[in-house]
Order: structure tokens, then C-alpha cells, then sequence
């Protein structure tokens, strides 16, 4: 098994580091049911992201970063022996390696390093719209951030040093009070191993779980996934609607006088009620806001402008030698001839071939050499992926 890069694997074909399960079969088996334990998945495994570039993201402030502490478990309160400090911070604020009861976990690290980004690959057989980030924890031996329940679907693949994890499917969910995580107060274990480098565990949402450190030196990389809960993404998806509409003024010539100012008028609540619901979407619009806002990048992500850009033709002959691919922290997705990028819609190009090599795009994040020859002759689609160059969402290889 290669240690930092695994190919994206192919629905049908068994894959080692699923316990030799194909996706096909992990979806239908595993996927938001029941938690799955593979030893050695990724054997050999050498992080390609070390401790230290964990710590400097930190020092980071695109990179979102939490330090945990927990002070000792038998203290008089023990509802107050958590704390959390949100990064940036410097690495020094960091407690050593043999220190114990720390964690620091950093989130996004596949949209600021592309070797991050590349290890994604390997969990691409699950829609890009579905995949959030990677998370890389450190922790100190007896480390953690107590016993929790996450509400998306995770890959815990233990990289360096070991971590015990408990886990239950039935729990109260009872948190405990006055601390700034949110920690299960009465949490008994039905299951629990201990991960050594290499191995990984699934968990479905709803599952309670608790990870800590055994021994110092424990680093952990979590595959999470995005669930946007149906308020989010309905407000989201309306207030993109609503930038599309022009506003138009309201008039009503035909209001008559009242002796009961305070009853609304039939016409007028008839005529306003009419009007808000010709503004409503249909079903196309609703999907393409959805689409657009599956398509965000996360929060904190930025693109790197090219210093000195290229003009157009000098772009097209080195993308044409080089071949390009999304920067790590662009998602494009697609949905029939409909393209969506960086929670923009894009204007697909009209020919086929080409929205087949933007669709490849979107499939591999990136495109080879020939694949960019391919749609050389097409000017529509040069410009649109010279635009995407231009604003940094595309880089070449
Ligand atoms: C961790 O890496 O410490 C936490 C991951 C999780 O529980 O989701
Ligand atoms: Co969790």
C-alpha cells in the first residue's frame, strides 16, 4: 500500500484498506449504519504531513486550530477541568509531546496542503459533494476531547503513536454542564481498541465515541464529511434565489380608506401573499442553489492569485505541457450538463467534448497533459479555465 498517496479506488473492485471490501459493498454495509475496525489499513503508513507541520499550522491563521486541555480527572469540579483555545497560537503555547491530557486538532489541512488534499484521493469513491475535510489531531498520552457524538460520518486513521477508542451506539445524551466542548456526561464504552499506526476506523454519525492518546507522540487524521442540516442549507439555498431577483416596487392605486386601521386588508394580504410566492423557485433553481452551495469552498479557505499571470495563449501552451489541477481547496461539482464551482455557477462550455473534460476535472482534480490538449481547439473552454487560473482556483501540475 503506498504510504501517502492511495488512488481513488473503483466501486467495484475490492479495496485492502476497507478490509478488502469494495466501496460498492462498504456503502451498502457500512455507510451511515455500523462502524467498521480495519487493522492495518494503511500499513507502513508515513504521514504526509508530520507533527511539526501540524504545530506550524497552528501558527496559521487560515487554519482553523483548537487546543484541549483536561486538568487531572479526580479534581473537586470535574465539569471544570476542560479548556479550549482557538487558534492562532503560537507553537510554543503547545505542551510537549510527553506531556500529558492535550490535544491540538487542526481542521482543513487538505485545502492548505496539497499532499493533504492528495491523501483525500483514496475516500473519492464517496461524492466530492458529501467529503468535508481532514482533520489532523496531536495529543499528549492520555490526550483527547471526551466522549462526544459527531452528526456526520468520519474515518479515524490512527498515523502515529496509538489511541484508544471507546465507542457506543446506545448513550445518554446528556452533556455535561458549564464546559466549552460538548462532552457526554454519562458515557459507558460497549466496544474499545486500540489503534496502532495504520489502522482506521469508520464511524457513522450518532455514534458516541472517545479518543485518547496512549502514550505520547499520538497523531490522528480524521476523513470527515459534510451534513448540512436542512435549516442551513434551506436559508443558504433561498438567500441565493433572492440575490438572483430584481426588486420591484410596490404599488396600490386601488387601497381604500378604513375605519379599522388595524385589520389588513383582504386585497392587499392577497396581493402581497401572490407576489412572495411568484418569487418562490422552482425546482431547477432550488437544485442549482443547492448545488451551488454544496459547491463552497470552506469557510476559511483562500486562493492564491498567480503572481504573474500568464497571458492567455502563453497559459494554454503550458497547460497543454503540463496539465492542470483544482487548487486544494476548490471543489467542483456537476450535475448533468451543469457545472458549479467555488459556490459559483459556471457557464458550461456548449460543446460536449468539452464539458466531458470539465466534468473529468471535476472527477480527478485534474487534468493530464493530453487531456488539456484535447480541448485546446475549443476557445470557450480555454477561457473558462483561464478564468479558473486566473482567480486561482486552478494550478498546474
Ligand atoms: C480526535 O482526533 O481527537 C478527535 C476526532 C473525533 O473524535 O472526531
Ligand atoms: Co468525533
Amino acid at each position: 500500500m503506498p504510504a501517502s498517496h492511495t488512488p481513488r479506488p473503483k466501486p467495484h473492485e475490492p479495496v485492502a484498506w476497507l478490509g478488502g471490501l469494495t466501496p460498492k459493498q462498504f456503502m451498502s454495509r457500512h455507510w451511515q449504519k455500523r462502524p467498521l475496525l480495519v487493522r492495518q489499513a494503511f500499513s507502513n503508513f508515513k504521514p504526509p504531513v508530520s507533527i511539526a507541520e501540524v504545530f506550524d499550522l497552528c501558527e496559521n491563521e487560515l487554519a482553523q486550530s483548537r487546543l484541549v486541555k483536561k486538568g487531572p480527572t479526580r479534581g473537586r469540579d470535574a465539569n471544570t477541568r476542560w479548556s479550549l483555545a482557538h487558534g492562532p497560537f503560537y507553537k510554543n503555547k503547545i505542551p510537549k509531546l510527553s506531556d500529558p491530557n492535550w490535544t491540538v486538532l487542526v481542521q482543513q489541512v487538505n485545502t492548505l496542503l496539497p499532499a493533504a488534499d492528495r491523501f483525500m484521493d483514496a475516500f473519492r469513491f464517496i461524492p466530492e459533494a458529501r467529503l468535508d475535510d481532514l482533520m489532523i489531531s496531536v495529543a499528549g498520552p492520555e490526550g483527547g476531547i471526551g466522549a462526544h457524538v459527531d452528526s456526520y460520518d468520519v474515518f479515524l486513521i490512527q498515523a502515529t503513536g496509538r489511541r484508544r477508542w471507546e465507542i457506543a451506539e446506545n448513550f445518554d445524551p446528556t452533556l455535561e454542564p458549564d464546559v466549552p466542548l460538548k462532552i457526554l456526561q454519562s458515557f459507558r464504552a460497549e466496544n474499545d481498541w486500540i489503534l496502532e499506526p495504520g489502522d482506521l476506523l469508520y464511524l457513522p454519525p450518532n455514534v458516541a465515541h472517545r479518543g485518547t492518546a496512549v502514550g505520547p507522540g499520538c497523531m490522528t487524521w480524521s476523513v470527515g464529511f459534510r451534513a448540512p442540516g436542512l435549516i442551513a442549507l434551506a436559508d443558504q439555498a433561498w438567500s441565493r434565489h433572492l440575490d438572483k431577483l430584481t426588486d420591484t416596487e410596490w404599488a396600490d392605486p386601488w387601497l381604500g380608506a378604513t375605519e379599522h386601521p388595524g385589520k389588513i386588508p383582504d386585497r392587499l394580504l392577497d396581493a402581497l401573499a401572490s407576489r412572495v410566492l411568484r418569487s418562490l423557485p422552482g425546482r431547477k433553481a432550488v437544485e442549482a442553489a443547492v448545488a451551488q452551495v454544496l459547491s463552497e469552498p470552506a469557510p476559511a479557505a483562500v486562493f492564491d492569485l498567480p503572481k504573474r499571470p500568464l497571458s492567455e495563449v502563453s497559459f494554454r501552451t503550458r497547460a497543454c505541457q503540463r496539465g492542470l489541477r483544482l487548487s486544494p481547496a476548490s471543489r467542483l461539482l456537476y450535475s448533468e450538463n451543469r457545472f458549479f464551482m467555488n459556490g459559483e455557477c459556471i457557464s458550461p462550455p456548449s460543446r460536449k467534448a468539452s464539458r466531458h473534460i470539465l466534468a473529468g476535472l471535476a472527477d480527478r482534480r485534474g487534468l493530464s497533459a493530453p487531456d488539456v490538449e484535447r480541448g485546446c481547439h475549443d476557445p470557450e473552454l480555454m477561457s473558462l479555465l483561464y478564468q479558473m487560473y486566473r482567480d486561482g482556483w486552478i494550478v498546474y501540475h
